[in-house]
């Protein structure tokens, strides 16, 4: 809920921003490190659901470890308190830039997706006298039931090694001096609102262990990615820490030594951010009412790009309830943040807040007709 105290401190604001709850923030991260006392799981927060330095300063002191996809995100942990140790590196495509510097760091591990760029990890390593430990990103073809653009884990996807390749893999490794591998790695989607879905990766995880077990490989962890969802509709709805962390408990069958590891990044933000932005026109269309607000597309691109439902509230009107297609003022039709929203009658000046957009939000922003980057504004500030 945002409070009429801060609602009040919001008009004082220039718009649009980024408001972070900070409260929902700590709350989600006390779930979770109860959870990891519980069950000694290893949680890396994914850095690219939101990289904002005082919400990585939060997560870091809370003792949990990241899940980067270039250096910059790296780098960004580092200074951010996250210990190197527990940073691992994914990504289909690591430039050999961003492969040496992450060795140069000694992070915990590569998360990685072909053949070549595992070739490339080992000769790059050789010139640093160093063996970095891998993990083989495995493509599971589980059907994730997400938006297309956030499925990952089906046979076309171009991520993971495929498991008639994974033979291959195992052959070659021995001669890649400078590489060991560790781990298994898999993440199947985003916005994965069925459970079933990760009971099902469960079940393959087992499968595939049988195979690493008869093969006499030794893995010493399971990483099974992110992809948790969150209730879109209800932002005030927490995500089902707790039911994931049991169903994990209860279907993956670990081998005596290992590790699970897990990447969750909108579960963690996701409802502790909203885009706080001003009506700057009513607009009468043909047949309907646009309320044109001064966030657009550049601020939060996941209507005009997934579809995506953000749920809008007009914080500052409580009158009668008329219907508005939110707009933003990009020159693309698909910036829309929502058709035939049902309103408080709304007028120049109002402030919206769409909601659930600490994930994937202020971190996807663009300088697009160079509109100026979305500011960012913390519950603890006020
Ligand atoms: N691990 C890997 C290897 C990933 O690719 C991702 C997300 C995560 C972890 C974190 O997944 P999460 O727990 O946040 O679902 N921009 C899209 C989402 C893209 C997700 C990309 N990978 C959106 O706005 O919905």
């Amino acid at each position: 809920m945002i409070s009429e105290y801060t609602v009040g401190k919001f008009r004082e604001i220039e718009t649009p921003f980024y408001f972070y709850d900070l409260d929902v923030l700590r709350s989600n991260l006390d779930i979770i490190r109860r959870e990891i006392q519980h069950s000694g799981y290893k949680v890396h927060y994914a850095l690219k659901a939101n990289s904002n330095l005082r919400i990585l300063k939060i997560i870091a002191s809370y003792g949990l470890g990241a899940d980067c996809v270039s250096w910059n995100e790296i780098a960004a942990a580092l200074e951010a308190g996250f210990n190197s140790s527990e940073i691992v590196f994914a990504g289909v495509g690591k430039t050999d830039k961003d492969i040496e510097a992450a060795l140069e760091t000694n992070i915990s591990c590569f998360n990685c997706e072909s053949i070549p760029e595992i070739e490339v990890i080992s000769q790059l390593a050789a010139r640093q006298n160093k063996i970095a430990p891998i993990a083989l990103r495995i493509n599971p073809y589980i059907e994730a039931h997400t938006h297309k653009y956030i499925t990952t884990g089906i046979e076309e996807s171009k991520f993971g090694i495929n498991t008639w390749e994974i033979d291959e893999v195992i052959r070659r490794l021995p001669a890649l001096k400078n590489v060991r591998l560790t781990g298994l790695h898999f993440h199947i989607g985003s916005q994965i609102s069925r459970m079933s879905v990760f009971k099902s990766l469960c079940a393959r995880i087992n499968e595939l262990q049988e195979w690493f077990s008869a093969h006499s490989i030794d893995i010493s962890s399971i990483n099974v990615g992110g992809g948790l969802g969150i209730d879109y509709e209800n932002p005030e709805k927490k995500p089902l820490f707790e039911e994931y962390f049991s169903l994990l408990n209860e279907f993956i069958t670990l081998r005596p030594g290992q590790t699970l590891h897990m990447e969750p990044g909108r579960s963690v933000i996701g409802q502790c951010g909203s885009l706080i932005s001003r009506v700057l026109f009513i607009k009468n269309g043909s047949n309907t009412l646009f309320a044109i607000i001064d966030a657009g597309m550049t601020d939060l691109i996941r209507p005009a790009l997934y579809q995506a439902y953000h749920k809008i509230e007009n914080l500052t009107s409580k009158g009668h309830i008329y219907r508005y297609d939110v707009v933003g003022p990009v020159c693309e039709s698909s910036d829309t943040f929502g058709k035939f929203i049902e309103l408080p009658e709304t007028k120049r000046g109002d402030i919206m807040a769409i909601r659930s957009a600490g994930a994937y939000g202020e971190a996807m922003a663009s300088r697009y007709n160079m509109r100026n980057l979305p500011s960012a504004v913390y519950s603890d500030d006020l």
